[in-house]
């Protein structure tokens, strides 16, 4: 068995430097969120967001919904590795981050991206209603919810598809017994309850605060 990778800023910053380079705007968006201090923690980290594009590219996926959008590195990062012809529709609620996340969309002239501002439950049962499918479900949004628009999105994907979360880790803290607060019991309770999902096979991946890739069987 390899011996195990210290993460360390540095080499967290050499992955970044070698891997897929970010666009003028995917940066900007970072720059911008920095500025908004503890709120920048939201964004999903660089790693993240290229490891979201490899997918995207490798499993030929055209339609994506995002549950959580923030200012937009998520959604404008996916959308980027979609073919022309492909689309992402991105529910949040909140209307000042929607309109700050549009600015950059327009800046990068991406017309591939819907955006839906209302609470995500709303929005996805009218999807559901319609019988829109997708072919990847990005989930990022109010951790109390996650279980709910987990199964809710498992009927919008077909056999093969993907549902991808993220924060699985909770910063680590899902696998501190002495840690029972909230926010990592919610998160502790989701991962418990996919691992008995036999509708999914899953793999959760210590990148940022932790992914886990769902795939429909
Ligand atoms: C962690 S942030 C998303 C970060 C984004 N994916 C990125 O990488 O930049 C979570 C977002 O979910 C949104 N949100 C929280 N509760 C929501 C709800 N009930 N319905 C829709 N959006 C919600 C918040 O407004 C926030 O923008």
């Amino acid at each position: 068995m390899p011996k195990k990778l210290d993460l360390t800023d540095n080499l967290e910053q050499y992955i970044i430097d070698n891997s897929e380079p970010l666009t003028k705007v995917q940066k900007e968006i970072i720059e911008y969120n920095i500025t908004l201090g503890d709120q920048k923690r939201l964004q999903i980290s660089v790693s993240q967001a290229q490891l979201l594009q490899s997918l995207i590219k490798a499993s030929g996926v055209k339609k994506i919904l995002e549950i959580g959008s923030f200012t937009g590195f998520s959604a404008l990062s996916m959308a980027l590795a979609l073919p022309s012809d492909g689309s992402l529709i991105s529910l949040d609620k909140n209307l000042e981050f929607s309109k700050k996340a549009k600015v950059f969309y327009e800046k990068a002239n991406e017309n591939k991206i819907i955006q839906i501002i209302k609470p995500a439950l709303e929005s996805l049962n009218e999807l559901k209603n319609s019988k829109t499918k997708f072919d990847l479900v990005f989930i990022d949004a109010d951790k109390e919810n996650y279980l709910n628009y987990y199964n809710i999105c498992i009927d919008l994907i077909d056999k093969g598809r993907l549902i991808i979360i993220d924060n699985v880790l909770w910063h680590g803290e899902v696998a501190d017994g002495s840690k029972n607060d909230k926010f990592t019991s919610i998160i502790r309770d989701f991962n418990k309850y996919l691992k008995q999902d036999s509708r999914v096979s899953k793999n959760i991946i210590p990148v940022g605060d932790g992914f886990t890739i769902c795939i429909k069987k």
